[in-house]
């Protein structure tokens, strides 16, 4: 499960009122950045074959499995500071995290 805070939440409505009705909020993971692997989050339109959604808190969210895999237990916060706001993210499985937090190592297995 991924959970959203109410600060994360009312920035990703925040966004998505800037994009066409209906977009999905999609999270994903993908190889890059400083530690091996960089959250990747944008709005989408579709729903794809494997995908799983995820009502938070009223916004549907969408991953697909294989990133969920290594995503299960996800915390996803914003906060601002004074080099700007951004996304927090703090995942169970990483194993070290890079030093702003947006990319992440997972242990050897898999
Ligand atoms: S991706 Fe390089 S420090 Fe976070």
């Amino acid at each position: 499960m991924i959970q959203l805070s109410p600060a994360a939440a009312n920035e990703i409505l925040r966004l998505k009122l800037k994009q066409p009705q209906n977009v999905l909020f999609r999270l994903a993971i993908k190889p890059g950045g400083c530690s091996g692997w960089f959250y990747d989050l944008s709005f989408d339109e579709t729903v794809k074959v494997g995908d799983r959604t995820f009502d938070l808190n009223g916004i549907p969210l969408v991953i697909d499995t294989e990133s969920l895999k290594y995503i299960n237990g996800l915390t996803v916060d914003y906060s601002e500071d004074l080099m700007g706001g951004g996304f927090r993210f703090q995942n169970p499985q990483a194993s070290a995290t890079c030093g702003c937090g947006n990319s992440f190592n997972l242990t050897s297995e898999g």
